[in-house]
């Protein structure tokens, strides 16, 4: 009888542990809303180092990023050189002359998190050393520098590389380090992350090819291998994609571009109103050190940011398109809605959005305020209408 009782309280044991375990590792728990943060690759490409990376961890915390909801500080691509004779990666001695750990010790001083950046193929996009068939060993010593969020990449792996097995080994790796890592899939859409990302254990995919600093357009790179995209390429291709992302699970556009000096403040304004409506991570990648007053508050407009991280976890769609003239709209958990007006063309347009696309009755009054001007608009029955400036947003809570 002793034995039986002994039995079962080692079950239930063994079954809360377990739990905890997976609740641990869980993609709600480790990113229940979009994550948030900078990396270096968008505005530093190769030109990584330790100063580097202190001082924007320094600066996200004076700029009021931090406050504003900004975490990971995430190293990409060209920290790595090689690998010793035991297979341990290497960093940069030169551009990381106290190693990783150090650095990721500071970042945490500040209250931040840290990140870093690998491959699942034999090398990185930069010739660096990949992952491929270290996963176990780079993500224990990951744990031990004490990383938070690990951005994996998908150059020079093999044609008949699977991508899903081969992230959810990577998952299945961080996992028995011991320590709560964000997986972010770097697939670029290929294989459609979004059917499988979330079973391989990502916590974010992206869904296109690269972006760069222009307002339209898809570009072949000078190499001739495709693509680089504009904002509007980028949203585009976002269409159709929303029931896959919810909390733990998100799909990533791409890291942000404000501030980077290739588009007016007015299309930046745009680029982080329709991120924050795909409910995609914010990944700030301009030089926070130095970003002029317009480009800080674009980045830490608090009511923008709230819809973006919305509870609910609800991606936004495209729910009217008029030419250029577009609708986009979001529902929120306290069952309200953001609605962006967009304005693509070349000169200012007035754009309607009806109760209805936002999915309430005709005759329902409602509060409208711009959060871009941070004021309540009034009181409305079935539509609001703007002016919207060429390539401009207006951006708008919607509230019964
Ligand atoms: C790929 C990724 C980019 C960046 C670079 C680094 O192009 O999509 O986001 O990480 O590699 O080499």
């Amino acid at each position: 009888m002793k034995n039986i009782w002994r039995l079962i309280a080692l079950l239930l044991i063994s079954a809360a542990a377990l739990a905890g375990q997976q609740n641990r590792f869980s993609g709600e728990s480790l990113a229940p809303t979009p994550p948030m943060g900078w990396n270096s690759w968008n505005k530093f490409g190769c030109n990584v180092s330790d100063s580097l990376v202190r001082g924007m961890a320094e600066a996200m915390v004076k700029s009021g990023m931090k406050d504003a909801g900004y975490q990971y500080v995430v190293i990409d691509d060209c920290w790595q050189v090689s690998r010793d004779k035991e297979g341990n990666i290497v960093a940069d001695p030169q551009r990381f002359p106290e190693g990783i750990k150090a650095l990721a010790d500071y970042v945490h001083s500040l209250g931040l998190k840290f990140g870093i950046y690998s491959d699942a193929g034999t090398e990185t996009c930069q010739g660096r050393p990949g992952g491929r068939g270290h996963q176990f060993q780079d993500a224990l010593r990951y744990a031990a520098w004490g990383v938070d969020y690990l951005k994996y990449d998908w150059c020079h792996t093999s044609k008949t590389q699977d991508a899903a097995t081969s992230y959810l080994t990577m998952r299945e790796a961080l996992n028995a380090s011991g320590r709560p890592m964000v997986l972010s899939i770097c697939e670029w859409g290929t294989a459609k992350p979004w059917l499988w990302g979330a079973g391989a254990g990502g916590n974010l995919w992206r869904t296109t090819d690269d972006i760069q600093d222009h307002w339209a357009g898809r570009e072949k790179w000078p190499n001739g291998s495709c693509c680089s995209n504009g904002v509007l390429a980028i949203l585009d291709m976002q269409v159709g994609l929303a029931g896959f992302a919810g909390p733990g699970h998100w799909n990533d556009p791409d890291m942000l571009e404000v501030g980077n000096g290739g588009m007016t403040d007015t299309e930046y304004r745009s680029h982080f109103s329709l991120w924050a409506m795909l409910a995609a991570p914010l990944m700030a990648g301009n030089d926070l050190r130095s970003m002029r007053p317009e480009i800080r508050d674009i980045l830490t407009n608090k009511e923008v940011i709230a819809v973006d991280q919305d509870a609910l976890g609800r991606e936004g769609e495209r729910v009217a398109k008029d030419g250029d003239l577009e609708v986009w709209a979001k529902q929120l958990k306290d069952g309200s809605r953001a609605a962006v007006l967009l304005n693509r063309g070349p000169s200012e347009q007035e754009i309607t959005v009806n109760w209805q696309e936002l999915g309430y009755p005709e005759h329902l009054s409602a509060e409208v305020r711009d959060l871009w001007q941070h004021k309540d608009v009034g009181k409305f029955t079935g539509k609001f209408s703007a002016s919207v400036a060429s390539h401009g947003v207006v951006m708008v809570s919607v509230r019964p």
